[in-house]
């Protein structure tokens, strides 16, 4: 499978994750504005375990989460990519994706969504990716509706209520086309 390391998006640069990146993720992690939809605050140590198994995931699957900074002023954005979950009761590739709180509202997340998507379906060739999240996070499921995924069912996730979307390769390239 071809790692893609980094790309471009108008606004934003991505880099493949690295073990470089803990004191930006530390300190998203520990902001409660972004946490309360992601299982609430992280320790240090919490985050060093996150960015292992992060990290293990790029080595074991090929893909996984890149760094989202500012192409003007490489300011960190947010972290966002797909990861390989079981949720649902299967196997799924996860479009996953957070933003400091400075930066919402500014159609970032949906830059990177987008973005995200293509190189699952383009260069990863992905049949279908999903995104799950709690069923108020209004803002998250706003950006999945613009990016072309569709509402599947309720489930039950870490314990708790969550909505799933999906979306199919197919369904994405229809999208591209309209
Ligand atoms: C969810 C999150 C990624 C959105 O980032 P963002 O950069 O603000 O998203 P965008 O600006 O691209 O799009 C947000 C959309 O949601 C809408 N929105 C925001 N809050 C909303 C609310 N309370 N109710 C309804 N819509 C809302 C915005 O108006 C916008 O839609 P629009 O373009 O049609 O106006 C960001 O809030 C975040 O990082 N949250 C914490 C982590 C998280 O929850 N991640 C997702 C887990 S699945």
């Amino acid at each position: 499978m071809p790692l893609l390391a980094t790309f471009r998006t108008d606004r934003l640069i991505a880099e493949r994750l690295r073990a470089g990146d803990l004191d930006d993720l530390c300190r998203m992690h520990r902001d409660p504005r972004v946490m309360a939809t992601l299982g609430g605050i992280r320790s240090a140590d919490e985050t060093r375990r996150f960015l292992r198994d992060n990290l293990d995931h790029w080595d074991r699957c090929g893909y996984g989460l890149w760094m989202f900074r500012d192409r003007e002023n490489g300011q960190f954005i947010g972290r966002g990519g797909l990861r390989n979950v079981h949720v649902g009761g299967s196997d799924e590739v996860e479009l996953a994706y957070a933003l400091r709180a400075e930066c919402w509202g500014q159609g970032l997340a949906t830059e990177m969504a987008k973005a995200i998507l293509m190189v699952g379906f383009e260069r990863l060739d992905l049949t279908e990716v999903v995104a799950f999240t709690l069923p108020t996070n209004w803002a998250s499921r706003r950006v999945m509706e613009k990016v072309g995924f569709t509402f599947e069912r309720d489930i039950v996730h870490a314990g708790l209520q969550h909505v799933l979307y999906r979306i199919a390769n197919t369904v994405w390239k229809g999208c591209l086309e309209c």
